[in-house]
């Protein structure tokens, strides 16, 4: 059973938080990792299947063919799948199929985007501290891994406090707590003091999250663990600008780390597009250089990774995968 006593943690990010990236932040020391936010509703489009040639499990649109989730055995007892949702019968449905491929279940209670907030999910939810005690309390009743919640701050400690003692009696087994308010946003200060002052008052492992901009080395972590006295980190930003923030031997420099990252993408046959989205967010204004703008003309893994010279690598792996006859060979699971 996941334990969220004492660990650092990668955020769930929209589009970063896909295999290829959780498995560099496992490789280079994370403990756990998240996924990005996955919607009910759309999950519930997908089927399952076991892609032989991959190794790992895929969760494939019926509907388009495009897979919602990728997973496999080297991140299964670390993985923790978030589920965006407002409505307590659709997530356990979504949990039941993923819950023997993931090691927990998390609910997203944070977004402040519009879409988010207009279907009642995300941060809407902490206006709702009934709706989202219900949605937690009937996932831990109905599955065998453990339920957590990741959470935005309120406007002063008592009022966080109230709703996170509320959540926390559905049975989760840990919280985060992103020490913004709904309003804010990534560049206001974060709250440490309010994330501490509930951390110092309840009962389960609180994870801090919302420190990236005093992130820069991997001791800034404990700093920030410090701070806000609570037993564990989730990092977001960091982890997306440079993953070996994780490293406990130091940063990695960039083009090792898209090096390293591209790697995986290719052995995960991960999208093009996801995976140029992943490494125009590591080379943020580097896409202005000359090398930055051949990058943003490449459209297949195999033009990006020429840019870093793996495309011996990439068209090695490819023909493998082509040889295995990558497309058309899942299998249904039982
Ligand atoms: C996020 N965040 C986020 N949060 C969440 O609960 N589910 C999600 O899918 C996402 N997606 C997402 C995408 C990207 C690109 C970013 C930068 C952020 C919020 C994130 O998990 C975290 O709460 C904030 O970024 C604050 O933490 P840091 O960045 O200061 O470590």
């Amino acid at each position: 059973m996941l334990s969220y006593e004492n660990k650092i943690i990668l955020a769930p990010m929209v589009r970063i938080g896909t295999l290829p990236m959780r498995l560099l932040a496992l490789r280079y020391g994370a403990d756990i990792v998240y996924t990005e936010e996955l919607i009910d509703w759309k999950f519930l489009r997908s089927k399952r299947r076991y892609n032989d040639i991959l190794d790992t499990v895929d969760y494939v649109d019926q509907t388009d063919g495009t897979i919602i989730f990728r997973t496999c055995t080297e991140e299964k007892e670390k993985v923790v799948l978030q589920l965006g949702t407002c409505d307590a019968e659709r997530a356990v449905k979504v949990a039941k199929l993923v819950e023997n491929d993931v090691a927990a279940i998390d609910i997203n209670m944070g977004c402040p985007k519009e879409f988010s907030i207009k279907g009642g999910m995300g941060v809407a939810l902490m206006a709702q501290p009934d709706k989202a005690y219900n949605i937690l309390k009937t996932l831990v009743d109905n599955l065998s891994i453990p339920v957590t919640c990741k959470i935005r701050i309120l406007d002063t400690p008592d009022e966080t406090l109230t709703v996170v003692q509320k959540l926390i009696t559905s049975g989760i087994k840990a919280i985060g707590i992103h020490g913004r308010t709904r309003n804010e946003r990534p560049q206001h200060p974060v709250h440490t003091d309010i994330i501490q002052y509930v951390s110092d008052r309840v009962s389960i492992p609180v994870i801090a999250n919302g420190g990236s901009k005093e992130i820069e080395t991997h001791s800034d972590i404990y700093k920030f663990k410090k701070l806000t006295g609570c037993t564990s980190v989730m990092i977001a930003r960091a982890a997306e600008w440079n993953c070996s923030i994780f490293r406990e031997e130091g940063l990695l420099p960039m083009d090792t780390v898209i090096r390293e990252y591209l790697k995986l993408a290719v052995d995960y046959d991960n999208s093009p597009s996801n995976t140029k989205y992943c490494i125009q967010n590591i080379l943020r204004d580097l896409q202005e250089t000359p090398r930055g703008r051949q990058f943003l003309e490449c459209q297949t893994l195999e033009q990006i990774c020429s840019i870093w010279d793996l495309d011996e690598y990439c068209q090695q792996k490819q023909s493998q995968h082509q040889k295995l006859g990558i497309q058309g060979r899942w299998q249904v699971c039982p």
